[in-house]
């Protein structure tokens, strides 16, 4: 083949390539176009994220109960988001909204299932399920491939200073109030305790759910927290509620 049967497309892009010089300026460009356009709008992020109502932060013992679910590696095998395909919101329920995570940090979002989502699980079973199921799966599903977690059980939480831990989230964007921070610690012990007045609490983290989770009102164990955790998960917007409808119409239409 001589030079003069050689068609090259693009006679320009030879130029480019030969020169690195004038390669490397344009990739840079490229790369600064390219970057302006992904991180420019996280200046806007306010407004990308509407609010819906009934999210609210976590309380102190479901806070609690999600470190552990992250500490267990629980998101190994399970995702928090629900995509909006139709096998998904047949099966999980409707599907995940953005600010339904807005106050996590970190997201429990992903794409591995080895189980099923769980961002809608909450009130789904009875405390006494969810406890029985993680101390043993296999006793409530056959088969299932789930670790046990008996020991969560036996463990009294020992969740550290929660006013802390409120306060470095409150630093990340999480609006919990003077409030919330100072009451962190007997917040966390309250919500599971059923003699305890928690009208204050629920007065701060509407619709908490205050009760003994792990069966035994005598000790405040991990179990404890982590079912909270659980329970509480998707209840907090209610999706068929009026003003939810508002909000999702309002979220189609951007
Ligand atoms: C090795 C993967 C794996 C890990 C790790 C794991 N799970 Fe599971 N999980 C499963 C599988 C598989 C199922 C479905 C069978 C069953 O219900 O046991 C399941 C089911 C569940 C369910 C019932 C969901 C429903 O809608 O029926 C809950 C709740 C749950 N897991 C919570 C947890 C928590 C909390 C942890 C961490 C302490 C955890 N899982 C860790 C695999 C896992």
């Amino acid at each position: 083949m001589t030079a003069e049967t050689t068609k090259v497309p693009f006679a320009g892009h030879k130029k480019i390539e030969k020169n690195v010089a004038l390669l490397g300026v344009l990739a840079f460009g490229a790369v600064i176009v390219g970057g302006i356009v992904e991180i420019a709008p996280l200046f806007w992020i306010d407004n990308t994220i509407e609010k819906v109502a009934g999210v609210r932060p976590h309380t102190p013992l479901e806070q609690a109960g999600r470190d552990i679910y992250i500490r267990e590696g629980c998101y190994v095998c399970h995702s928090q988001m629900i995509r909006p395909f139709r096998d998904e919101v047949e099966r999980y329920g409707h599907y995940s909204l953005a600010a339904e995570s807005m106050y996590d940090h970190p997201f429990q979002w992903g794409s591995k299932r080895t189980g099923p989502d769980l961002a809608r699980v909450g009130l789904k079973y009875s405390d006494e399920w969810h406890v029985q199921h993680l101390k043993n799966p296999q006793a409530m599903v056959d088969g299932s491939v789930m670790p046990q977690y008996a020991f969560l059980a036996e463990r009294d939480l020992n969740a550290g200073d929660m006013s802390a831990e409120l306060k470095t989230l409150n630093v990340v964007g999480v609006p919990y109030t003077q409030t919330d921070i100072d009451k962190a610690n007997d917040d966390l012990k309250n919500q599971a305790d059923p003699m305890a007045d928690a009208t204050d609490l629920q007065k701060r983290y509407p619709k908490a759910q205050v009760r003994d989770f792990d069966g035994n009102p005598d000790r405040l164990t991990e179990m404890d927290a982590l079912v909270a955790y659980l329970q509480v998960l998707g209840t907090m917007v209610d999706v068929n509620s009026a003003a939810a409808q508002e909000d999702l119409a309002k979220e189609k239409g951007r």
